[in-house]
């Protein structure tokens, strides 16, 4: 990079800061600009988080465990089951036990976060791109944090035109470039914002963008176009069944096991359709089991159609551990996103006793 090259940079840099102060979103993770950083588990709750999903949907989940759970020891000393049903409809829950895992830690410690990157991402679970907006946002230190959002306003500032992910190292290597020294906090938060709000995936607002000046993807006249994406392919479709067993106004509610698909959370039986993948597993009992509809979900890496068959039980346990759950309680169990679905097309459908 030349001289002049570091100093469009640095301007850059210092654009993009004024325009933060001026526009950063209130967020309640968040310190005001220019303000002491916010306390290390909230930035750190935050960001595993936002991993999962949009802002929106983030704050109610990010207000419910920081009330439950105060400090990262609270946290550490939760059980697990509730920890678990608290992340339900956040979706991948190996974060959810990673999140566990890393909070036990940091209380071994004493209860304070390591305050450097390599520190950070030294803790169980706790991945580069944490370890980066960590020691970012909650310790100022300087850090090239780079997400989805982040990624976007690089490419198009640069113009990187490799596809993704082999553009990854470029666009990290151009991401560095632009840090400033110092409000590395600032700077990661702001390059989010921008991304989320103006350098948005369709129809950016290069006009009010504080990098438009020396953006060239806008001076080619297609920003639209960056960051390049593979064609998609098509996520293969699995089937599967689930099974709603009811008894007094009950449903029978299994916990899948620790390691998996929807590891350690509460479940309906079904037919070991992430197992096998075909669906072909066999009911857990006898009963008049009446179709109640099929509802599809969006995994990583395929889809599944599950197919939820009710019955009425009137005495007498299904096989194997699990628990009669109160109807009037369904929205405490907390169940993911895939049965909670399965849940509405049971109750949707007329229920008759065998
Ligand atoms: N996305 C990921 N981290 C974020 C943050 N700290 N603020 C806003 N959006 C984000």
């Amino acid at each position: 990079m030349t001289a002049s090259d570091d100093q469009i940079c640095n301007d850059d840099a210092t654009a993009l800061l004024r325009w933060y102060d001026a526009h950063a979103r209130a967020l309640p993770w968040r310190a005001l600009p220019g303000a002491p950083p916010p306390d290390p588990y909230r930035v750190w709750l935050s960001e595993v988080m936002l991993q999962q999903t949009t802002v929106a949907a983030v704050g109610p989940y990010f207000t419910r465990f920081t009330e439950r759970w105060p400090s990262v020891t609270d946290l550490a000393a939760a059980d697990d089951g509730e920890v678990m049903a608290a992340w339900a409809g956040l979706g991948y829950y190996a974060r959810a036990r990673n999140l566990l895992a890393c909070a036990k830690a940091v209380a071994a410690r004493g209860g304070a976060f390591p305050d450097s990157e390599e520190g950070l991402r030294a803790l169980p679970g706790l991945g580069a791109y944490t370890a980066a907006a960590v020691a970012a946002i909650a310790f100022g230190r300087r850090a090239v944090v780079v997400d989805a959002n982040v990624e976007r306003v690089v490419a198009r500032r640069f113009a990187i035109g490799t596809t993704l992910p082999a553009a990854r190292p470029a666009i990290r290597a151009a991401a560095d470039k632009l840090t400033p020294e110092q409000r590395a906090g600032d700077f990661a938060q702001a390059m989010m914002d921008l991304g989320a709000t103006i350098c948005t995936p369709r129809s950016p607002r290069c006009l009010l963008c504080p990098l438009g000046p020396n953006c060239a993807a806008r001076r080619q006249g297609t920003p639209e176009a960056f960051p390049v994406k593979a064609a998609k392919v098509a996520r293969p479709v699995r089937q599967g069944r689930a099974f709603w067993i009811e008894r007094d106004a009950a449903v029978w509610l299994v916990r899948r096991p620790g390691k998996g698909m929807l590891g350690g959370m509460r479940a309906l039986p079904d037919d070991g359709w992430s197992a096998r993948g075909d669906g072909s597993g066999t009911p857990p009992l006898v009963l008049d089991w009446r179709p109640a509809g099929t509802v599809s979900h969006g995994f990583t890496h395929f889809t599944l159609e599950l197919m939820v068959l009710a019955g009425m039980t009137a005495k007498g346990d299904p096989p194997g551990e699990g628990e009669w759950w109160p109807l009037s309680a369904l929205d405490a169990a907390g169940l993911p996103t895939l049965f909670a679905k399965a849940a509405q097309r049971a109750l949707a459908t007329g229920r008759d006793k065998t």
